[in-house]
């Protein structure tokens, strides 16, 4: 019988000599243990420093399934291009949450519940009126999915699972609504309440662009529910730890959820769908890219290529093939969006500079997002909310999983510090 693998790491401080088994599980070592390692008894013991978190697993998960390196995204198991061609956002929304694929009576209930909480209170609509004609309607999403906690105070029971359930229901169907009157108000349009009779997408779409005798075309609304579906869930991204981590104070949904918008709202995140665009607009021609390029490379990381790498992937993301493809299905519509040869030469040219290569950049989600979001009429800054309705359930089931692990308390880093030692203060009159 061959000897147990032996799953521990042996580590010898050669400040005191001493050695240390570390156990291995999952494929970490518990930072915790490092604790242990100390050179004195009153000493704090070891820590590891992890600024951005870019080697620390934060909590187990059975939500998402990342390779970076092979380009792999599944969602509970199932690949991203099989639930984008055969599922829809609302199956996909239920499968994230509840761990399986609904049968049509799960589905049937799941969809009825979300489309009877698609309206929001009447006051909402004041608080609306409260903004500038002209303010991006992230810092309105921020502000009115924050705004619901206070519409729903028995939210702040997290631990009862009925309750909880019920904000689940209410988020997902109430963020379409908020996101279309944040649109309708900067427009100076009327807003246009949800019809239960649409689908998840299709009444999105009309809350948006309803008016006069305005029909949601099928194409444009199956492309909007796949990139729901494509935007649900990344694991521990930027803006569902911070979901995780404001709701790990056991806050309500709201309020973490409105913390999670904030984060994605940052143009390294789900801001870089709009920046991308900005970015073709400003380049404006091919002949312009290596031009572009060059400013890239000779600007020390201050000029991004917006669109490109990942913190995870190292390989092309699986959901930028996907949305390139249904740019063809939505221009067949809307008209071919001349930005696209510009996006198509940019990615080809970059796909063949050593600069890019070297450093794993390639087209993210957010390269090929803008592009249609533009054709189907949504203005630039409405990008990150589209983002946002589609990353809401990801949020959600990963605040869910985080409430209910046993392993998870109120998130509190520890830091390095290496400020002044004590020093005695001193009066105004005595400073120099
Ligand atoms: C999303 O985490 C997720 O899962 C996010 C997301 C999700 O679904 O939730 O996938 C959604 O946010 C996608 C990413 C959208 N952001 C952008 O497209 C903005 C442009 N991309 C970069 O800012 C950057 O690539 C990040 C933020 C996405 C990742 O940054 P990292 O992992 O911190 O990498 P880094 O900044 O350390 O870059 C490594 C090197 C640096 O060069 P050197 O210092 O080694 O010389 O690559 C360079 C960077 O300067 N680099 C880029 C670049 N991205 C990284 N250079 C030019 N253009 C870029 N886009």
């Amino acid at each position: 019988m061959s000897a147990q693998p032996r799953e521990f790491l042996s580590v010898t401080d050669n400040r005191t000599g001493k050695v240390y088994e570390l156990p291995i599980a999952d494929g970490c070592i518990k930072a915790l243990d490092l604790r242990q390692i100390k050179v004195s008894a009153d000493d704090f013991g070891l820590m590891t420093y992890d600024p951005a978190y870019m080697n620390t697993a934060s909590c187990k998960s059975r939500i998402t399934f990342i390779d970076g390196d092979k380009g792999i995204l599944r969602y509970r198991g199932y690949p991203i291009d099989q639930l984008a061609e055969k599922s829809r956002y609302l199956e996909v929304a239920y499968l994230i949450l509840n761990g399986e694929l609904p049968n049509q009576a799960q589905y049937d209930v799941w969809a009825d519940e979300i489309t009877h909480h698609t309206m929001v209170h009447e006051n909402v609509k004041d608080l609306m009126a409260g903004f500038r004609y002209d303010a991006h309607p992230m810092g309105m999403l921020v502000s009115t999915i924050g705004a619901l906690s206070t519409f729903y105070p028995e939210a702040k029971h997290v631990h009862d699972p009925v309750i909880r359930q019920k904000q689940v229901f209410r988020l997902i169907a109430k963020i379409p609504t908020l996101a279309a009157f944040a649109y309708r108000h900067s427009q100076g349009l009327p807003y246009v309440y949800p019809e239960n009779h649409l689908s998840y997408a299709g009444n999105f779409l009309h809350m948006m662009f309803k008016i006069g005798d305005y029909k949601v075309n099928p194409i444009l609304e199956r492309a909007m529910d796949v990139l729901f579906t494509l935007h649900a869930d990344h694991e521990q991204n930027c803006s569902t730890s911070a979901m995780r981590a404001i709701g790990s104070s056991a806050v309500d949904p709201y309020s973490a959820a409105a913390g999670a918008v904030g984060a994605l709202y940052g143009p390294l995140h789900g801001g870089a769908n709009e920046a991308v665009l900005r970015m073709l607009a400003e380049i404006g021609s091919k002949d312009k890219i290596p031009a572009f390029l060059k400013e890239v490379k000779e600007s020390g990381g201050d000029v991004k290529l917006m669109g490109f790498g990942h913190r995870v992937y190292k390989n092309y993301d699986p959901r930028a093939k996907i949305i390139k493809e249904l740019a063809d299905q939505v221009f067949e519509v809307t008209g071919r969006n001349r930005l696209l040869d510009i996006a198509l030469e940019l990615e080809k040219i970059a796909l063949s500079d050593e600069y890019f290569l070297k450093r794993k950049l390639y087209p993210n989600v957010d390269f090929y997002s803008g592009l249609i979001y533009q054709a189907m009429k949504f203005p630039v800054d409405m990008y990150p909310v589209l983002f946002a309705i589609g990353r809401m359930s990801g949020w959600l089931a990963q605040w869910q999983e985080m409430v209910e692990d046993k392993d998870q308390k109120i998130t509190r880093p520890r830091q390095v510090y290496l400020g002044e030692g004590e020093r005695t203060f001193v009066p105004m009159n005595a400073r120099k």
